[in-house]
């Protein structure tokens, strides 16, 4: 079975980056040539998932652009050299279909995801968060969480291990290992104290969600932070039914911050990027 959606929350602020995101929205900061949302939906059509909904907000009309022909710039540098460097924006829009709807207010990813409801509908769906890039060699993350929704049916969280002392940054598991890599998740924190976290196994911003997901989020309350968690309609999830988590391969960065937004930059730049 093809998942073939894959839910973009791209509603939030981006405050770590003031000014650069005061009227832009920080999904378009580019890593290197790059928007830091088109390496996610690039990842999410490799993946199969050629329709990507996005949930957005006010002045975020940028991402919606973005996904569409410039008329003026296909015009102006049609025939010319620098058409080489449209290429990879318009496979992007050959292959996906785009579709949005607006975030009215922030209360929390799970808020964000019932918000996507709407273009989702019934079936199983990807959801990627393009803060935490995520580059590696062979499938990429969601391709390789695809190809798991297949063995087990269920909702899979991606994860990684992280220092101790940064559980709190993240939701955290906590599960009995089938194999290698591979969890069935019992316990999940939302961005728990580290002397209350119950591993290091931190949840990275790839998901592959069932639709019953939706109802479970209708009735969770708000959580950490008084907003509506991800993490708390999971572990519901997880406790009535089944969630798997998955030490995905590759590497990721997290560039919802500085320090980790500069070193993808370098490794993009040093890896992939080719002058012409
Ligand atoms: C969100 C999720 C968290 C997850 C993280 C991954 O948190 O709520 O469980 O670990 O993304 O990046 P945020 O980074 O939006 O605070």
């Amino acid at each position: 079975m093809m998942i073939n959606k894959c839910l973009f929350p791209v509603a939030g602020y981006g405050t770590r980056f003031l000014p650069a995101t005061k009227s832009m929205p920080k999904e378009m900061l580019p890593i290197v040539n790059k928007p830091l949302v088109q390496y996610g939906v690039e990842e999410a059509i490799e993946a199969g998932m050629t329709t990507c909904a996005m949930v957005t907000g006010r002045g975020k009309r940028a991402i919606a652009d973005h996904f569409d022909i410039s008329y003026e710039l296909e015009h102006q540098i049609s025939g010319s050299g620098k058409e080489a460097r449209l290429e990879s924006i318009r496979s992007v829009l050959e292959k996906g279909v785009f579709t949005m709807v607006r975030q009215r207010e922030m209360k929390g990813l799970g808020h964000a995801i019932l918000t996507g409801q709407s273009l989702i509908g019934n079936e199983p769906f990807g959801v990627l968060l393009s803060d935490d890039l995520c580059i590696n060699d062979g499938p990429g993350v969601l391709a390789q969480m695809a190809e798991l929704y297949n063995q087990f049916r269920c909702s899979i969280v991606a994860i990684q291990e992280v220092p101790h002392d940064e559980v709190n940054k993240y939701g955290v598991i906590a599960g009995e290992s089938l194999k290698d890599g591979i969890y069935r998740v019992d316990e999940m924190v939302e961005k728990p104290d580290p002397e209350n976290a119950p591993s290091n196994l931190a949840i990275i911003g790839r998901y592959i969600l069932t639709p019953d997901i939706f109802d479970i989020i209708r009735e969770t309350a708000p959580g950490a932070h008084g907003e509506i968690q991800l993490t708390d309609a999971l572990q519901t999830q997880a406790r009535r039914g089944c969630v798997m988590a998955y030490k995905f391969k590759g590497r990721r960065f997290d560039c919802g911050s500085v320090p980790g937004f500069v070193e993808a930059t370098n490794y993009v730049y040093e890896h992939f990027y080719r002058e012409d």
